[in-house]
Order: structure tokens, then sequence, then C-alpha cells
């Protein structure tokens, strides 16, 4: 597997580096405890590949269970009290070893615990290695709203391993793709004819992929660390993605978040055909391609002006207006789009209709 290094801002990401980069760079940190943060799922299929390197002995597991309806103010309570049971100070170790939901929260755990302590991100989900472990953006779901409590804090070091995917389910590798078409449609129109050539996502080779589209997000997110400004064409498709995001996660069948974010680029590309800024037929590409991969949401007619309540929760409103990223065209996008609700509306019944 080929190797790859990007540096953003102070730390770096390591694509498929040997492990002895990774002890090597912890050994440099001196840390006087480390703490490995793990779900179920992630003990089993990915925590034997590091406790085989020589340095684990005395690496502590901190579990949690799995999934996003964990990702919450009572796990975190359980990771801070495990942290000082272990005796945790201001130079201890955190390593997040697993999907978004742990980069996110066990990053902001250590970000908050003690005033920070350091941390490492080792994402072992296509979404975790293609988005969240990248640009400090850490958090947990508060109020049944996505990412309502958190910070901004940098990690150490990412680290990621393509052959960790070789575990992950296939519905998770298709929720983590969403993110890259996110990439490929805001700011990599080469990315997207890449994206467009692939048959089957197991047997794509993520190794030679990843690094063009984690540079998409890198070049963003080093441009406007705090989301300013430009930052904010990474949440194409979150706002509407989000909100269904958050009131499928109260039902029987949540939807992973990339396919809830896959549904929201559909609608959120049909309110940028409306606006004018796409046409008709990069509106019929995007929607023809993202309905190939993914399935249909459970959504009914009725539940749609419920939707629109989440979105006027969204952090990136301002003065009760909801805001969006839309695309200029398949490659570029603008932020700070202030629609009407009766399009947002209007956006979710054609995806109702069409997908
Ligand atoms: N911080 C950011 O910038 C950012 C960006 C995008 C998404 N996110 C967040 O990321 C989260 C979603 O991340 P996710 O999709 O990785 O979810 P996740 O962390 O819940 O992981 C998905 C599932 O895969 C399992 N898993 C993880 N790695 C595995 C492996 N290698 N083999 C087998 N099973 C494995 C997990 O246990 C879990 O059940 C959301 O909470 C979202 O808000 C954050």
């Amino acid at each position: 597997m080929e190797e790859h290094k990007l540096s953003v801002g102070q730390y770096d990401i390591l694509i498929n580096h040997d492990w002895q980069e990774l002890l090597r760079f912890i050994e440099h940190l001196q840390p006087s405890k480390i703490g490995v943060l793990v779900d179920d799922n992630t003990e089993r299929d990915c925590w034997p590949i590091l406790s085989a390197l020589n340095h684990s002995q005395n690496w502590t597991l901190i579990r949690i269970p799995p999934g996003e309806v964990h990702k919450n103010l009572d796990t975190c309570q359980f990771i801070w009290t495990r942290m000082m049971e272990l005796g945790f100070d201001r130079h201890s170790l955190l390593l997040n070893l697993g999907g978004g939901v742990i980069g996110d929260m066990g990053g902001f755990c250590a970000a908050t615990f003690k005033r920070g302590i350091p941390f490492i991100q080792i994402p072992t989900t296509l979404l975790s290695q293609v988005d969240a472990s990248i640009g400090g953006k850490l958090g947990i779901d508060f109020a049944d709203l996505k990412n309502s409590i958190g910070l901004f804090r940098d990690p150490e070091l990412v680290f990621i391993h393509t052959g960790f995917l070789a575990t992950l389910p296939a519905r998770e590798l298709r929720s983590g793709f969403s993110e890259m078409i996110k990439h490929a449609l805001i700011a990599e129109q080469s990315l997207w004819a890449t994206l467009q050539q692939l048959e089957d996502l197991q047997q794509v080779n993520w190794s030679e992929l990843l690094p063009g589209a984690l540079a998409v997000k890198r070049r963003v997110v080093e441009s406007d660390p705090f989301e300013k400004g430009l930052r904010k064409i990474l949440n194409f498709g979150h706002t509407i993605g989000h909100a269904i995001e958050s009131y499928l996660l109260q039902g029987k069948d949540p939807a992973l978040h990339g396919e809830a974010i896959a549904a929201g680029m559909i609608c959120e590309s049909w309110l940028s055909c409306e606006l004018g800024l796409l046409n008709e037929a990069q509106l019929q590409e995007i929607r023809q391609y993202i309905d190939r991969i993914y399935p249909k949401l459970d959504l009914s007619a009725e539940v749609l002006p419920e939707l629109i309540q989440y979105m006027q929760q969204d952090k990136k409103n301002q003065g009760g207006h909801i805001q969006f990223a839309l695309l200029e065209g398949i490659g570029s996008a603008a932020y700070d789009q202030v629609v009407e609700q009766e399009d947002i509306l209007k956006s979710l019944h054609y995806y109702l209709e069409h997908s």
C-alpha cells in the first residue's frame, strides 16, 4: 500500500505509513499514561492490529458501546470518569480508535479533560478517514440535536490505515462514501469524474482514492480553520441531512450519517438548481448517481414540516435565517445562501417524489 502524508496546520495526516512511525511519534510525546478509546466493534476488529505492536502493553482500553445514540453526555461522563480512575494527568494521551463517533467524542473528552490533554485520531471507518478525523471539529449530540455541544481542537496526529476498512460492514462503507461525493461536488470536478467510474465500492482501492479526497478537505480547512467563511461549503448536504438524521434518530429505523447526507445532497442540489446556481442536467446527473448508490429513506410528506424545526436550530443560521452551502455547478460551491422555508419544503418533496 502506498504511503501518503498531508499536513494540516500543526499536525500531519499519515496514510498507510508503517505502524512503527505511530509508535515513534507516541514515544516522542512521552505521555504519562496512554488510553485507547474503542467501541465494541473496533475493540473486536481494530484493536488486535494495535495490540500486536510491541509497545502497547501499557495502553489501557476505555470501552464504550457503538453507535450515534451513544454520542452523548452520559458517555462523556463515563469516559471522563475512567480517565480520572486511571490517574490521567495533562501529559496523558488518548488514542481514538474508531469511526466518527469515537473521534468526535473522544476528541471532545480529551480536549476538555483537565483543560485539554493530547489525543491522536486513528480513524477506522471510511467516513472518519475521509472527513471526520480532519479539521479539528469535536463534539457530541445534545437535546436531540446533532453535534450541538463541542469545540475546535487539533489532534497531535491523524494516523490512517486503510486496511481497517476490510472489516467495515458494506452499509457503513457506503455511508462514508457520501462525504467523498460531497468533497467532489463542492470542490473537485475531476474527483467527481473518477467517482463515476467506480462500479463496486467493495472493490475500490481506497489507498489510491483517499489522498485526493482528503486534500479537498485539507485545502478548505486550512484556509478557514474556524468556519468563518469558505469552510462552510463543507456543510453542503448537511443542513437538510442533519435534520433528517436527527429526526430519524428518534425512531425505530435511524439512518446512518452518510445516508442522511446523501438525501440532503439531493435536496440541496435541487435548491441550487432552483436558485439558478446549478442547471437541470447537472441536478439530474447528481440525483441519478446518488439514487444508484443509496436506498430511499423512510420519510413521509407529513413529517417534512417537522424537519424544518430541526433546521431552525442549525448552528450555521444567522438572524433566524436558515443558511445553506449550495453548488455553483459541479466542483464549486457558495456559502451563506439564505433559502425560504417554502423552497426547503419543495426540495424535500422533490426527494420524496423523484428519488
Ligand atoms: N468532526 C467532523 O468534522 C465530522 C465530519 C463528518 C462526520 N462526523 C461525525 O461522524 C459520525 C459518523 O461517523 P461514522 O460513520 O464513522 O460512525 P461510527 O463511529 O458510529 O462507526 C460506524 C460503525 O462502524 C463500526 N466500526 C468502526 N470501524 C470499524 C471497522 N474498521 N470494522 C468494523 N466495524 C467498524 C463502529 O463500531 C460503528 O458501529 C457522526 O457522529 C458525525 O456527526 C464528524
